[in-house]
């Protein structure tokens, strides 16, 4: 579904790259965890995959296309949420979700049952009628998160996604990551909360300082550590140490 080949990100004026020579193949169906501390480089790699930043070198495949290849078909297969939800400050939380719907062709049924079903699910319904700019950030995460689940996208790309989010529609929002696996669908989550990835991910990878260190299942990463009493936490803090 998703797939990184060497992929690099050397920021300008930087000497050591921010991502180096990354490769990573997430499965249809699978509900991946992209984990690493602060400044491991999970935000650049998403905004490559994004299309946001272009990488230094290497390539991504959506389904097998490049965004060299085509770029609206390569748009279309994905939602992604940043990990700073900017939005259009003057619009009203409806228009912005209505622009949404309109810029993926969501038909009125559709958009009307999803911002109904979504608006409900995290508390905020009620508050769509009003302007974006009176919006707290966790509301403003909600709404984010509503225009990306609008569109259905095969591949939900999510940066950081529980950060500012209350706890039940934390709780609501990892039910919906689930269940869009359950369908057939795919997630690519980036976090550095790592009971929420022990608990909610197929596969994992860790990233410390730009390079994968570690990649798998929690039980095969136990295995590789030789000791099946590791935490996801003990198995985390040494292969990061080990890799600075
Ligand atoms: N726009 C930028 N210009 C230069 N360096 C950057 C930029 N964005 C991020 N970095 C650096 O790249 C590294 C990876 O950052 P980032 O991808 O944001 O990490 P993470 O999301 O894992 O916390 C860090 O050392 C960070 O300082
Ligand atoms: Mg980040």
């Amino acid at each position: 579904m998703l797939e990184l080949k060497n992929l690099t990100k050397c920021y300008d004026k930087r000497k050591t790259a921010a991502v180096s020579d990354i490769n990573l193949k997430v499965n249809k169906g699978e509900l991946f965890g992209f984990l690493g501390p602060n400044g491991a480089g999970k935000t650049t790699t998403i905004k490559m995959i994004t299309g946001i930043l272009a990488p230094t070198a290497g390539e991504i495949l959506i389904d097998g296309i490049s965004i060299k290849d085509d770029p609206i078909k390569y748009k279309k297969n994905f939602g992604y949420v940043s990990d700073t939800p900017n939005l259009y400050e003057r619009l009203t939380g409806i228009e912005y979700l209505e622009f949404i719907a309109d810029v993926y062709d969501v038909n009125s049924e559709a958009r009307k049952a999803q911002i109904q079903k979504y608006g409900a699910m995290f508390d905020i319904y009620n508050a769509l009628g009003d302007r974006i700019k009176s919006f707290s950030h966790g509301m403003r995460q909600k709404l984010v998160l509503m225009g990306t689940l609008l569109h259905n996208p095969k591949l939900w790309i999510l940066d950081e996604p529980m950060v500012g989010l209350d706890p039940m529609s934390a709780y609501c929002l990892k039910e919906e990551m689930k269940e869009h696996c359950r369908q057939g669908n795919t997630v690519f989550f980036s976090t550095h909360v790592l009971e929420v990835a022990e608990k909610l991910c197929d596969r994992i990878a860790i990233i410390s300082n730009g390079v994968i260190v570690a990649i798998g299942t929690i039980d095969e990463l136990k295995a590789q550590a030789e000791d099946g009493n590791l935490t996801l936490e003990d198995i985390f803090m040494n292969v990061v140490r080990r890799q600075e």
